[in-house]
């Protein structure tokens, strides 16, 4: 028994868990996932899997994402990313809805199934019944040689390295690099991102790992954010464009760990549902970075503000106009705002981790919830 906890210790690697060793572990798995992929400076994107694929990919009528739980909010990041740089429709389904729906699949659709394990069940039927139906299918996974990997016509690996955690943090920001990269080959085919956004994001994505880093110093005052808000019952969060799955994937983190309830929600959309909600035990997490959408997002704060809301805003570095309204603030380095998931979503899982931990919670073994979903 002794002997098995010290195993464990020298696996955590000095970390009290698992999911903080993970969390940690982005900057450097995410250079791992582009190594090799990523020629930034000779403009040139290679991805083996992808390669001789790419005209199905092109000439198909739409791409159908199939995932479930996190890989799902990878999936939801991607859609925007896809249509905004490839201009090719996309459509992100639950494996396990798209499954039994009898959805209209053809053999000009490219399928691509997102999952961390390679072994889910929904996504694993989802795959089944695209290649029946003759779609392309396409593997986003992160374990090697599993089942979901097998079953693929071909696909890219994520090199996140062994997720022990069971709330997904490092397969998340490594499956959006995959995807991002994806998106970029595509677009530069096409012919539909000019080249100088093209190599201004192949420039900016080989950035991230730093930014990750830097976005991880706030981790103290993270703590500090946790300490105030541990004992809350109920949390929103909210974000627009990119960062609107960014949201769904904080609230799923701090729910998966901490056991209390959240809700993700785009910001707009808080007007018709939400908003009732809000008074001054509503802790509401506010993802307002620099981007299209931040005169938007300053309004929703101020809604938020004015129903007596407390408000945690993630910001980017530099801001001056929300943090001086919002309550507490995450500061995450400046970056292009298609890559911005890429790191406002470290402050969330710091966020979820550190209440989790304060609430004693079973941090990498959450009650109820399994890392690999092998059954219906
Ligand atoms: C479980 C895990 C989640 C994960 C989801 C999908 O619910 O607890 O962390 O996001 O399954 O798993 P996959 O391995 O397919 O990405």
């Amino acid at each position: 028994h002794e002997l098995k906890l010290n195993l464990e210790q020298i696996e955590k690697g000095g970390y009290d868990h698992f999911m903080l060793k993970e969390i940690y572990e982005q900057p450097s798995v995410i250079r791992d996932t582009y190594r090799g992929r990523l020629l930034a400076n000779e403009g040139i994107i290679k991805l083996g899997g992808l390669e001789e694929y790419i005209p199905k990919f092109i000439n198909a009528d739409r791409i159908i994402i199939v995932a479930c739980g996190t890989s799902w909010h990878a999936g939801l990041v991607a859609e925007y990313i896809f249509e905004d740089w490839a201009r090719i429709p996309v459509e992100v389904e639950y494996a396990s809805e798209f499954r039994y729906r009898n959805p209209i699949i053809t053999e000009k659709d490219v399928v691509i199934a997102i999952s961390q394990s390679g072994e889910t069940a929904d996504t694993l039927a989802a795959i089944k019944l695209a290649k029946e139906k003759g779609a392309f299918v396409y593997g986003i996974c992160n374990v090697v040689g599993s089942t979901i990997s097998r079953e693929t016509h071909s696909g890219t690996y994520t090199h996140a390295g062994p997720e022990i955690g069971v709330a997904s943090t490092k397969a998340f920001t490594t499956q959006i690099t995959v995807l991002t990269m994806i998106a970029l080959k595509l677009a530069q085919i096409k012919g539909t991102i000019s080249k100088s956004n093209y190599m201004m994001h192949l420039r900016e994505l080989e950035q991230i790992p730093n930014h990750v880093e830097e976005a991880l110093k706030s981790n103290d005052k993270i703590k500090e954010i946790a300490e105030v808000f541990k004992d809350a019952s109920n949390f929103l969060y909210l974000g627009r464009g990119y960062n609107f799955p960014v949201a769904l994937e904080g609230a799923l983190k701090l729910k998966e760990i901490s056991y209390i309830h959240a809700e993700g929600y785009p910001a707009a959309e808080m007007k018709h549902g939400p908003i009732a909600l809000i008074d001054e035990n509503m802790p509401v997490v506010v993802i307002a970075i620099n981007s299209n959408h931040y005169d938007k997002v300053v309004s929703n704060i101020q809604e938020i503000k004015s129903r007596k809301g407390v408000i945690i805003a993630v910001v980017t570095k530099g801001d001056t106009v929300v943090r001086e309204m919002a309550d507490y603030i995450m500061e995450v380095p400046n970056t292009p705002e298609t890559l911005t998931p890429l790191v406002t979503t470290i402050p969330l899982q710091l966020l979820s981790y550190h209440i989790a931990v304060m609430l004693n919670r079973n941090v990498d073994q959450p009650r109820n919830l399994a890392k690999s979903v092998t059954v219906e």
